[in-house]
């Protein structure tokens, strides 16, 4: 099963593909994250990424490319995989292809209005990235991370009016994506406004009725 999830920023990709991933025992390739922990290490990709990523603009085409080439070169995509986060342009999506392409496509449908109160309340790992949400999916123990014990905080590409730039950056670079694989049929459209739970079982009725089980 060799998969990506799409959707606007906010839409829920990361926490409906972690689940995924423990269910279907594959593993989550999300190159915001990749790029954040390369950000948090201080390295020289780390560096040139952050200027991008702090004003919610794409992080050049041939970069990623290279960072996923890299990631699906590894063993453990052996059985599938999902991506959460690429392709997010057509020059991506083409290089996809050029590497063996994928089998579906998850497009969360969300509205801009939802995903901007799922902001509000948005809270991440410093260390290993978890996704929590101060009101809907909370940590155990206020403020610590359920998996790795460490604190979590406010990303810091969730401020305002870089959440609006990421909006502008989605419609203009990665919305063409839905028509594309649309007309290729891999297109599985979910409506992401319901509970996490609700879009998750939407997510595997969806795959199921592909015959992904
Ligand atoms: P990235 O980290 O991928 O950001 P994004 O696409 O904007 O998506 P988010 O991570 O903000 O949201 P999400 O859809 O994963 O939602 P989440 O599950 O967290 O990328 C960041 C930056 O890196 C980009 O701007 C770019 O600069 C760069 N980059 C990354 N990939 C790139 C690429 N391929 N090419 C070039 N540049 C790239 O959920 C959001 C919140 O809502 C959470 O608090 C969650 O708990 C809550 N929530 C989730 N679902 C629900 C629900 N159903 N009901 C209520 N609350 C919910």
């Amino acid at each position: 099963m060799k998969l990506a999830i799409l959707g606007p920023p906010g839409a829920g990709k990361g926490t409906q593909a972690s689940r995924l991933s423990d269910e279907f025992s594959i593993p989550r390739i999300a190159t915001g994250d990749m790029l954040r922990m390369e950000v948090n290490s201080g390295t020289d990709l780390g560096h040139q990424a952050q200027q991008y990523m702090q004003k919610g603009v794409l992080v050049p085409d041939d970069i990623i490319i290279e960072m996923i080439r890299k990631r699906l070169s590894q063993g453990d995509v052996r059985d599938g995989f999902i991506l959460d986060g690429f392709p997010r342009s057509v020059v991506q999506a083409e290089a996809l292809e050029g590497m063996g392409g994928i089998d579906g496509v998850v497009y969360l449908d969300v509205s801009e209005e939802e995903v901007v109160q799922r902001f509000l309340g948005r809270r991440a790992c410093s260390q290993c990235q978890a996704v929590y949400h101060l009101r809907t999916s909370p940590p155990r123990v206020r403020g610590m991370c359920d998996r790795c014990g460490a604190s979590i905080r406010h990303r810091a590409d969730d401020r305002e009016e870089v959440v609006r730039q990421r909006f502008r950056t989605y419609r203009e670079k990665t919305e063409p994506l839905v028509r594309r694989y649309g007309a290729r049929s891999l297109l599985m459209e979910v409506d992401g406004s319901g509970t996490i739970q609700e879009v998750y079982d939407s997510i595997k009725t969806a795959l199921a009725s592909r015959g992904f089980t």
